[in-house]
């Protein structure tokens, strides 16, 4: 038997979810459990790239093995409230794509230009 009852990662060591606000969807994710009580059975933990930049702020729970992609912090709201706490999957935010790398090069490359623009990098590169 497992630790959690569900593991909830978030992209935030990607190169491009960050870009995309994934550190303020998982601090949403991380305070709204621990508001509830439910540390003891959910955890939600900060991950690398999922495979689907682009398309993120990436979101996955397990046991469920449900995959949610483009995640505002409105979604995140929802994803905590109705899958995380009330244990149904929000059917509507669910990311449906075939098994693999899915990614959306046409959003990373606006995600680089921005980036190039600004005089910026993406985290963790030198
Ligand atoms: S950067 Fe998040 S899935 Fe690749």
């Amino acid at each position: 038997m497992g630790q959690y009852v569900r593991h909830v990662f978030v992209c935030t060591h990607g190169e491009f979810c960050p870009f995309d606000g994934s550190a303020e969807v998982h601090r949403l994710l991380k305070e709204g459990v621990a508001a509830r009580g439910l540390k003891k059975s959910v955890r939600v933990n900060k991950a690398g790239c999922f495979n689907q930049c682009g398309n993120g702020p990436m979101v996955v729970i397990y046991p469920d093995n449900v995959w949610y992609g483009k995640v505002t912090p409105e979604r995140a709201q929802r994803i905590l409230d109705e899958h995380i706490v009330g244990g149904r999957v929000v059917q509507d935010l669910v990311y449906d794509a075939p098994p693999g790398p899915n990614k959306n090069a046409g959003r990373m490359a606006d995600i680089n230009a921005a980036r190039a623009a600004a005089g910026t990098r993406p985290p963790g590169s030198s």
